[in-house]
């Protein structure tokens, strides 16, 4: 009977289109290892594929990888490297408002190979004092800009003269004075400082570092020539990083949901914070809750939407479609799904609620295209296959585990047992609500310290690659899958998805088997 029917036929009635496949599964909710992807027919070459993401009018990424409000995953160096490879990342909330304000102004100015705080020394140290201090804290460089207290550059102590036989000289009688120092203007640098430092490099031979000054000569940065030709060889790369349309890098933040004494939302606080937050240039915030289709959360956003009505809001979490009609219709641009897939997320183990990531992003994704809005899919990432599924029906993902071995993650690397771990944890684990998260698990603050049920584990990650590196892996994952789904772009993957359920045979068919790994991949 099947030989009879034609290949297209046959194809189609093994591996279903979405709107198919799922209303085929409905009663059984599927995560990512549940189904697996159909090739087609391809003239793609991986490498070719476009990973640009229109996440709202005006905020597109270059990469579908957003890195998660977490206090293990995403400060400033998080977001910003996110940003350089194109994602974004949303600094989480669990610090004080000054100090999230602080970090998203970290992101904001941050401008490539641009130190923007170099060490300093003052002219009155001697030269045994720097040494003692490189000594101290393993500095791996010997140029010093040397500065006055007000800041002004008074010269450059080079690394020829940073030796012990001239350790008991003064630092006045040592540099190089500020006559002879190499500087540029920080208002010269313009739009693309890389370019410009670069040509200063290759118009000064000999010369490895640039100062940059401002008008009153205070000292602002700092250009080495070795950031800048690393830098340069990068710029070849495929993606670029994520800007404003003032060339900086992309910037989220979460926003918590206080309340007051009698328990109504803190109008105040939340429309003044974000009020901050778009004054540092912020793009995009994040209203991050456990459960999004809520009065609280709906009004929250409504606020938002009310009081800033050009700012992308991302809101959530949610996993139903009246969820995400919800929110969108409370003026969220950008809504969150998952429910307990988190590698650290215990939701559904002690409130018996959530639902595996396909399912959801499936029913999320058929109200969200009538609505006009994005989805991110959050949690439950371990491998590029996963990413490759969820943005069959998602505009992003989201990862916190993924990312939290990585240096550029906040938290302290330790040692057991000769391996090295960082700390990660959910945001609804007692220490993590104690530290600030309570509201999004729908707690009072005061609550965080007696026993409330967590809905988060602390954990520890191996430390892994750095960020570059780690997203160059996942980056050729997902452009491995378009390449197999013959797709050149993220929406024609999402049109061209067929999908098919996979067996536990079949799913231990899909990892290695059978041999003796020597090195374990990704
Ligand atoms: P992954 O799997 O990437 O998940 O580590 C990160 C996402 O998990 C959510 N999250 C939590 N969910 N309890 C939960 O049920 C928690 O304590 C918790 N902390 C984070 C969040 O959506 C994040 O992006």
């Amino acid at each position: 009977m099947a030989a009879e029917q034609n290949v297209q036929s046959l194809d189609s009635a093994f591996y279903q289109s979405a709107d198919t496949f799922f209303y085929g599964q409905a009663g059984t909710a599927l995560t990512y290892d549940d189904l697996t992807l159909a090739t087609l027919y391809s003239e793609i070459l991986p490498r070719n594929a476009s990973l640009d993401t229109e996440l709202a009018d005006g905020l597109t990424l270059h990469i579908p990888m957003v890195s998660a409000d977490m206090d293990t995953v995403t400060e400033s160096r998080m977001a910003i490297g996110m940003a350089l490879n194109g994602g974004l990342g949303l600094i989480h909330y669990n610090m004080a408002d000054k100090q999230q304000l602080k970090e998203v102004s970290r992101v904001k100015n941050h401008i490539h190979g641009l130190i923007q705080e170099p060490i300093t020394v003052a002219p009155d140290q001697s030269v045994g004092e720097v040494l003692e201090r490189i000594d101290a804290k393993s500095y791996s460089f010997s140029t010093f800009p040397v500065v006055g207290d007000d800041q002004k550059l008074v010269g450059l102590l080079s690394g020829n003269v940073i030796k012990p036989r001239y350790a008991s000289k003064k630092i006045t009688d040592a540099l190089v004075p500020r006559d002879q120092v190499q500087t540029i203007q920080e208002k010269e640098l313009g739009a693309d400082p890389i370019t410009i430092a670069d040509q200063f490099f290759t118009e000064h031979p000999g010369i490895n570092k640039l100062l940059v000054v401002d008008a009153e000569d205070r000292l602002r940065g700092l250009f080495t020539l070795s950031d800048i030709e690393r830098i340069t060889l990068e710029k070849q790369a495929q993606f670029r990083p994520a800007r404003d349309d003032q060339f900086r890098l992309l910037c989220g933040a979460a926003v918590s949901t206080p309340r007051t004494p009698d328990g109504t939302l803190d109008r105040e606080r939340i429309e003044t914070h974000v009020g901050g937050l778009v004054e540092r240039g912020a793009d995009v915030v994040a209203v991050s809750t456990a459960h999004g289709h809520t009065k609280g959360v709906g009004e929250a956003v409504e606020l938002i939407r009310n009081a800033y009505p050009d700012l992308h809001i991302t809101a959530g979490n949610v996993t139903s479609a009246e969820g995400v009609e919800f929110l969108a219709d409370k003026g969220a641009n950008i809504i969150k799904i998952g429910q307990g897939p988190g590698s650290i997320c215990t939701t559904r183990l002690v409130a018996g609620v959530g639902i595996p990531q396909m399912t959801a992003l499936y029913v999320a994704s058929r109200v969200a295209e009538a609505k006009g809005v994005s989805l991110l899919a959050d949690g439950g990432i371990t491998k590029s296959g996963d990413i490759v599924k969820a943005l069959t029906l998602a505009n992003s993902v989201i990862c916190g585990g993924l990312l939290a071995g990585c240096p550029e993650a906040p938290g302290k690397v330790m040692e057991i047992s000769g391996k090295l771990y960082k700390q990660y944890r959910g945001m609804g684990s007692l220490e993590a609500m104690k530290a600030g998260s309570a509201a999004r698990y729908g707690h009072a603050a005061k609550d965080a310290g007696r026993k409330v049920a967590a809905e988060g584990i602390e954990a520890l990650k191996e430390v892994s690659d750095n960020l570059d590196h780690l997203l160059a892996q996942l980056i050729g994952g997902i452009q491995a899958g378009m390449g197999y789904l013959g797709a050149p772009s993220l929406p024609e993957l999402r049109k061209r998805a067929r999908y098919i359920r996979v067996s536990p045979a079949g799913q231990r068919e899909a990892a290695p088997h059978d041999v003796i790994e020597m090195k374990a991949s990704q």
